[in-house]
């Protein structure tokens, strides 16, 4: 029986309940349910929020990865760097235009793309890098900023798990040439469905996403390239233009039960909290902790006997997945972090007192 899941959802629409029970209403009385004006409403307001000139409504993060290499001009054969820990469909992108997937270990602390490992990567076949923010904590841009520049590579943020957070006070998203964004339920704006985004300053990358979300095509029926059929779909659109409006809340939220968090489990032996680096806005997607010493699936175990819900985000880094794993590269903070990674439930509207469930079978799990 789980008593406290890893995410609920619930709090949150109980609370904004008649505005998008509304909204969805509005885009059933519309008819509209392919584009049309919530889509293009959400559009929008995702350009101001971020402060960019394109927004490009898709139907997955994983698409407006792929999308974004895809304008970009990735192709066969090129090379794109990536952090070897995370969820596989920022490799998977990748490999799907037939480019080659270059996974750079992570830095322990923040379980990002360690970046003094990246130059060494480099090669004449390299096209870009994909940083991704991991848990919601910023990669350090500065470096992959500078290194872009200096070897004339592009840039794709993966923000799925990090919308509203920040880097030096710069939106995530918002620093590289196209940023990716996911909406699947459980991110930080999270539709109650598939959503995704590529967000960029450039005009011809947004034309090139634009037309390769709908078959190619530019005017319906006039097909110039091999596309896809990826919109972001009107009741989404319609639920995220609410919630919205509530992000950088629900995020202050994250953050003051992270913080809670932090001061519950400070001093548990064996646990090792994660800690907000100099430069970053950390919105929490997860509240990751590392749980040594070789314990981390008992300690989830006995946490499940107690109705607790937990998540390992990712039991194995994807140079180890089977679909990589021929190339037989070794990856020892990926590696070492898979084996000891353990997200504890958290979600803006965890109440103290349910916290503090968690830390004391917590305790008791790692004792
Ligand atoms: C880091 C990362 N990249 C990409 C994705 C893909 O997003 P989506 O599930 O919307 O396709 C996800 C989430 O699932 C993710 O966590």
């Amino acid at each position: 029986m789980i008593k406290i899941p890893a995410y609920d959802p619930k709090p949150e629409y109980v609370l904004l309940k008649d505005e998008i029970d509304a909204a969805i209403q509005g885009v059933l009385d519309s008819g509209r349910f392919i584009m049309g004006p919530e889509v293009t409403r959400f559009e929008e307001n995702v350009a101001a929020y971020l402060g960019v000139k394109h927004t490009v409504g898709l139907n997955s993060g994983t698409d407006a990865i792929v999308i974004g290499l895809q304008a970009l001009g990735v192709g066969a054969g090129d090379e794109v760097i990536t952090t070897a820990f995370s969820f596989f469909a920022t490799a998977e992108a990748i490999s799907h235009l037939d480019a080659v997937p270059i996974f750079v270990d992570i830095d322990p602390v923040t379980f990002n793309i360690d970046v003094s490992k990246i130059e060494d990567k480099i090669t004449e076949r390299t096209k870009a890098i994909i940083p991704v923010h991991l848990y919601g904590h910023a990669a350090d841009m500065d470096v992959i900023t500078d290194l872009a520049q200096r070897y004339g590579l592009w840039i794709l943020e993966d923000v799925a798990q990090a919308f509203g957070g920040k880097w030096k006070g710069k939106k995530l998203g918002a620093i590289g040439e196209i940023g990716a964004l996911s909406f699947f339920p459980t991110k930080n704006l999270g539709a109650y469905g598939d959503g995704g985004m590529l967000v960029t300053e450039n005009d011809d990358y947004a034309r090139m996403a634009k037309m390769l979300r709908t078959h190619g095509a530019q005017k319906k029926y006039y097909n110039q390239i091999v596309g896809y059929n990826t919109r972001l779909d009107a009741l989404q659109a319609a639920i995220l233009n609410v919630k919205l409006n509530y992000l950088d809340h629900s995020n202050t939220l994250r953050r003051k039960a992270a913080e809670r968090y932090s001061q519950m489990l400070a001093g548990v032996d064996g646990v090792t909290i994660p800690r907000e680096a100099s430069g970053a806005y950390h919105v929490y997607h997860q509240f990751t902790l590392r749980i040594r010493d070789g314990k981390r699936d008992q300690v989830q175990a006995k946490l499940a006997e107690r109705g607790i819900g937990s998540m390992v985000y990712y039991p194995v880094p994807m140079h180890r997945l089977p679909v990589y794993q021929d190339l037989g590269w070794q990856i020892p903070q990926a590696e070492l972090a898979a084996a000891e990674v353990l997200s504890v439930p958290l979600w803006p509207l965890i109440d103290e007192e349910t916290q503090r469930e968690v830390v004391s079978a917590l305790e008791e799990a790692v004792r």
